[in-house]
């Protein structure tokens, strides 16, 4: 068909419009076939078949360099360019094995997609569709074939054993839940209470060194833990995770959260390291935003703001520790932080 259904030219690269029996919106058709060059011109289907050969023996050279590699950039026994059984050597190997190979199986798609894309027949073909239900007879066979199942199996006359069936599949599940039982004791109250308590310094993470208000300049951050938390704590390593904090000082004026204010002391803030969202370290602190960052999922936290989330999909502010000022200038919390750190869970309020 070369015109539309009124007689007019249809547009460049549209097919005319057919007619559509028993009304309803006619078929556009497809847009004219488009011919590659390899279908008419010898040369450049020569030039498409030489490209896809390479592509097939670049991906040998990949598989021939990764079995090269294996054996020569060993990372414990033998490396060309480092150290067997260092780090160096590891990272060789995994180089020249990984590239070796990506090569090789990047090619080895690369000419498959090309051999298909530019020398496999290059036809179009369309498929009517067809009435999806069965017909009547193929339905009610169907039909009978359930309800002749149903009869064989006796399940009508017989209710001991449906009844008793339905008892076996139900308890099944319930074995599942057997092995929770030997998970280990329960967390209790301990995900809502941390080291810190009121009067504790507030120390340096990497020396133990208190920290005194005259020290922490405008805009400058400080990774920071109780003082007296160390490796004769009991389950210090868990002591350590809970609380982990972080210490920022920024101009009052900027603070847009008053009580977040009160909390801290001439503008030093201090709030929890762990993030609200599943718990990750937040310790990338933007100066001139006051935006403090988790790597993990981007959430944002507003230190103007009380650590408000800003971004992110953090659900709730990162707890502010309390603190003031001792009669020696230092650092020290005023109690625990108000509410649980870290990830949220079902009961975090519980404490309120
Ligand atoms: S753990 Fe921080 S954003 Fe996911």
């Amino acid at each position: 068909m070369t015109e539309n259904l009124d007689g007019t030219r249809p547009a460049k690269g549209v097919s005319a419009i057919a007619a559509k029996e028993g009304g309803g919106f006619p078929n556009p058709g497809l847009p004219p076939h488009a011919h590659r060059q390899g279908d008419h011109d010898r040369g450049a289907e020569k030039r498409a078949e030489r490209i896809v050969a390479v592509m097939f023996l670049i991906s040998v050279l990949g598989t021939a360099l990764f079995i090269a590699a294996y054996f020569v950039f060993t990372p414990m026994d033998r490396n060309l360019l480092a150290e067997p059984g260092t780090l160096h050597a590891v990272r060789w190997s995994n180089l020249f094995t990984g590239l070796g190979l990506a090569i090789s199986m990047f090619f080895i798609g690369a000419a498959a997609v090309h051999w298909a894309k530019t020398l496999m027949p290059d036809e179009e073909v369309s498929e009517e569709r067809h009435a999806i239900a069965g017909s009547p007879e193929t339905q009610q066979a169907a039909a009978d074939i359930i309800t002749g199942g149903l009869a064989e199996s006796g399940v009508g006359r017989r209710p001991v054993i449906v009844t008793t069936m339905v008892a076996a599949l139900a308890a099944l599940p319930i074995a599942v839940l057997a092995p929770l039982s030997t998970l280990g004791p329960l967390p209790g109250n301990k995900l809502h209470h941390t080291f810190w308590k009121a009067g504790l310094r507030i120390t340096r993470d990497h020396d133990g060194t208190p920290i005194r208000a005259d020290e922490v300049a405008m805009n400058s951050i400080f990774h920071v833990m109780p003082e007296g938390l160390d490796s004769e704590t009991p389950d210090y390593l868990e002591e350590r995770a809970k609380a982990a904090a972080v210490l920022v000082r920024i101009d009052p004026a900027l603070g847009k959260n008053q009580s977040s204010l009160d909390n801290g002391y001439e503008g030093i803030l201090a709030f929890s390291k762990i993030c609200t969202h599943v718990g990750c370290p937040v310790a990338l602190y933007e100066q001139q935003t006051h935006h403090m960052l988790c790597p993990c999922h981007q959430s944002t936290f507003d230190v103007t703001d009380g650590a408000k989330v800003i971004f992110g999909p953090a659900h709730r502010p990162l707890p502010q520790l309390p603190i003031e000022v001792d009669a020696e200038g230092y650092l020290v919390a005023r109690g625990d932080f108000p509410e649980p750190i870290g990830p949220s869970f079902w009961d975090i309020h519980k404490d309120k």
